[in-house]
């Protein structure tokens, strides 16, 4: 529409909301209220206790309508990802530090131009992802994956050799269940919501994290349901770029062409815990058994 016509249509929603609500006065109601002006220029909180109502409270002030750009990505593939094993800390594979060149070349070149800053978590394979990107860095320890406790350093084969009823009790409810001595996504989710609060702070950053704590990420900016969230597709060796307009964000995929491992496994039809293991094991995602030597020569001669 033209600028008259839409000026015009804003003149009569403010109409319409004028007769619809009615001012507060903290001088003379006696209720609760948080009031946010011009977009969080000015908040003003009247009566307002209790730790829900002022969470409420910090998350309206910290409300914003200004653009945004915020890129996502994975650490570049590294030796546990090779072998299908989940959490340690380990280096980078070859073809994962291909990556982190790759992405140091596109990040770099935009921020000769603009001011950026980069995010890792405090595992290894976060930072050597990061290390060629020339931009302040900070390691947070909120981003580091999820804790898969009694689990930690296991192959999905051997979590269901070793523990088959904890295996499929996570499949049932993959958003709830905790690893014995270990996390869930709902308890990602709950250390997570610092840095989501600065993050929306920030313009122009790198965040380099892992599988699980990206997809509560991206769950949060995207507004993805709870319970699809562990399942959320976040792929090794892809730059997931976010943009703000107003207060949603419109999301870029870019997959850089360095050749990866799978890790995403699919939640299995059968998840009774009397299933059998060919059944629990039906997606998990091809990997090696050993570290390929010949892998990095030449990566696509190299077979699964
Ligand atoms: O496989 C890589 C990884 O980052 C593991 O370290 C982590 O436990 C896992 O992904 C989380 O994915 P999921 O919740 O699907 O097992």
């Amino acid at each position: 529409m033209s600028e008259a016509e839409a000026v015009d249509d804003l003149r009569k929603k403010l109409e319409h909301y004028m007769r619809q609500y009615e001012p507060i006065d903290g001088t003379v109601e006696n209720i609760s209220f948080a009031r946010v002006e011009n977009m969080g220029e000015t908040v003003t909180a009247h009566k307002v206790a209790g730790q829900k109502e002022s969470g409420i409270l910090g998350y309206l002030s910290g409300m914003r309508a200004l653009p945004q750009t915020i890129y996502f990505t994975r650490h570049g593939e590294s030796e546990y990802n090779v072998l299908g094993r989940i959490g340690g800390d380990a280096n980078l594979s070859p073809r994962g530090q291909k990556y982190a060149h790759a992405l140091s070349e596109y990040i770099n070149a935009i921020a000769g131009q603009e001011p950026m800053a980069v995010w890792t978590s405090e595992l290894r394979r976060t930072k050597q992802t990061a290390a060629e990107i020339m931009a302040p860095k900070r390691a947070v320890r909120a981003l580091n994956e999820l804790d898969a406790g009694i689990c930690e350093g296991l192959t999905y084969e051997e979590m269901q050799e070793r523990f088959p009823q904890e295996f499929a009790w996570r499949d049932q409810d993959k958003l709830r269940y905790r690893y014995p001595w270990g996390e869930s996504y709902i308890d990602i989710m709950t250390r997570l919501r610092p840095v989501l609060s600065a993050l929306e702070d920030e313009d122009n950053v790198v965040v380099v994290g892992h599988q699980a704590v990206l997809r509560c990420m991206l769950g949060y900016f995207l507004d993805a349901k709870l319970d699809e969230l562990p399942y959320m597709t976040v792929p090794l060796h892809t730059i997931v770029k976010l943009t703000s307009y107003g207060y949603k964000y419109k999301v870029e995929m870019i997959k850089l062409p360095i050749e990866c491992v799978d890790t995403h496994r699919k939640q299995p039809k059968n998840c009774s815990i009397t299933r059998t293991s060919a059944d629990a094991l039906l997606t998990v995602p091809s990997h090696y058994d050993t570290l390929p030597s010949n892998l990095w020569q030449n990566s696509t001669e190299a077979q699964l």
